[in-house]
């Protein structure tokens, strides 16, 4: 702090809103700055569990001022639930604001995503379906709708004109799917939707700038994560946005320096939704365990979330990618059944060995890792609350964890809640080396 970016180190789905809500209490802004209502975001609070897609993961605590910043793209009817869920909870919203830059998820916009899918058969990536990818694009076409065009209603009428004659003509002719009605459009987002927003809706980069400016406390929640970028991740099986760190400056309206911790998010082992490489998949009764015991199903589509071993390769990358200042590892309660735990610290590919990612992406296929191998700890960890209280094992994996993917880790997650987190003091994890074991 004072700007904290929350970043995601893998494949998404890292932990992202719990680390959030852990650091809020400090908090005096949490900022989401790009993606949409395809992130998941799951918090357990006081017993109760709550998914965010939309709203910042910090809202639950008072002190918190939540943004949707100009990089999000922005469903309204899923924003409008979400705040009539926490209305429902007794989660007071009202400090929330929306950028008048961001745009805005349009009818058309799902109907597409799904309908490009079907189009792509077997190289489908397998995206939320939620619209998102057709939103960014009417947002680099020059198309889009924004947040504050719904509060002018002669713009918003003149650019709907505009756009949707050129979607009616795709979805018509392309596709044989029936035309969308101007006319309900109009009616659902002018007379539905605005007034509900307009109270929300103002300058978010005036509003985060005020706070850093004024010394407070600014948290910026990344979505997805950082091999699902538009730019960094396997493309084409990634999302239409930035969510590496980098992404915080465009998608909030804040430059590089005022950035000054960086936490990347990772699971003690890597799953990944929907198409595309993953060198270290397990298709084995280990990878089902980790889904059973992990409960890796989508928070949003449900769907099955594919199981890996931790990818210290693609770690390094990442913090390259994000500068991460550390990093936090959620989910090691996981492991406390297995015999034995893997980390992979290369790759093998076409009988050459890459100890840093290729550049060409669909090397990552072929790619055979290379593993060191752990002794398990077959034990509870969920009872502790500092390093010290792990069993020796899961302690040593844990700085195996930091020195193969060469950053240190501070915070542990051991289980869901928002109390099963230990604190990793910089002392510990320099205090002995891990001893290494043996390569696979
Ligand atoms: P995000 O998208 O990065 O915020 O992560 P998700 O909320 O989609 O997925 C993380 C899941 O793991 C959620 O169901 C969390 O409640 C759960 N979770 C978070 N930390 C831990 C942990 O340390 N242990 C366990 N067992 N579950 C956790
Ligand atoms: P959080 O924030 C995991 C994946 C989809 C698909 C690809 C593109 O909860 O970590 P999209 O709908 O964005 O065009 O889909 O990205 N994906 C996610 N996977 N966690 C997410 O969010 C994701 N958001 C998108 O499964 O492979
Ligand atoms: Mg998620």
């Amino acid at each position: 702090m004072p700007g904290t970016v929350v970043v995601g180190a893998q494949w998404g789905d890292e932990g992202k809103a719990k680390v959030i809500d852990r650091l809020s209490g400090e908090a005096d802004m949490v900022v989401r700055y790009q993606g949409g209502h395809n992130a998941g975001h799951t918090v357990v609070a006081n017993g109760q569990k709550f998914a965010f897609r939309l709203i910042p993961s910090g809202v639950l605590f008072p002190n918190v001022t939540p943004v949707i910043g100009n990089g999000v793209v922005v469903d309204l009817a899923t924003l409008f639930g979400e705040l009539d869920m926490l209305a429902a909870a007794g989660i007071d919203t009202s400090r929330l604001l929306v950028s008048a830059n961001a745009h805005v998820i349009m009818p058309y916009h799902p109907i597409l995503d799904r309908l490009d899918e079907e189009r792509r058969g077997a190289n489908a990536i397998g995206t939320t379906k939620n619209g998102i990818g057709p939103c960014y694009v009417d947002k680099v076409a020059r198309e889009g709708i924004r947040v504050q065009d719904l509060l002018d209603p002669p713009r918003f009428r003149a650019r709907l004109a505009t756009t949707l004659a050129a979607k009616n003509e795709i979805l018509t002719k392309i596709y044989g799917h029936p035309p969308l009605s101007e006319s309900e459009i109009t009616t659902e987002y002018l007379d539905v939707f605005a007034p509900r927003l307009r109270p929300y809706a103002g300058d978010s980069v005036a509003a985060v700038h005020d706070a850093l400016e004024a010394g407070r406390n600014v948290l910026f929640e990344g979505a997805q994560a950082t091999f699902l970028d538009i730019d960094h991740g396997t493309y084409p099986f990634v999302t239409s946005s930035n969510p590496v760190a980098g992404g915080a400056c465009a998608g909030a309206g804040v430059g590089p320096r005022d950035l000054d911790r960086i936490v990347g998010i990772a699971k003690a082992y890597v799953t990944r939704v929907g198409a595309g490489p993953f060198p270290t998949e397990l298709h084995d009764d280990v990878g089902e365990l980790i889904v059973e015991r992990g409960q890796e199903f989508g928070t949003n589509t449900g769907r099955r979330r594919r199981p890996g071993w931790f990818d210290a390769v693609m770690m390094r990358q990442a913090v390259r990618l994000n500068s991460l200042t550390e990093l936090a590892i959620i989910k090691l309660d996981i492991f406390d059944t297995l015999v034995s735990v893997r980390i992979c610290v290369a790759y093998d590919i076409d009988g050459a060995r890459y100890t840093h990612l290729p550049a060409d992406q669909s090397l990552l296929e072929k790619a055979v890792p290379v593993y060191e191998d752990f002794p398990g700890w077959e034990c509870d960890t969920t009872e502790a609350r500092t390093v010290d209280e792990l069993p020796e094992n899961a302690q040593r994996y844990v700085r195996a964890l930091a020195r193969t993917s060469q950053i240190p880790i501070t915070m542990l997650g051991i289980g869901p809640s928002r109390d099963e987190m230990i604190d990793v003091p910089a002392t510990w994890l320099e205090a002995t080396a891990d001893s290494r074991s043996v390569r696979s």
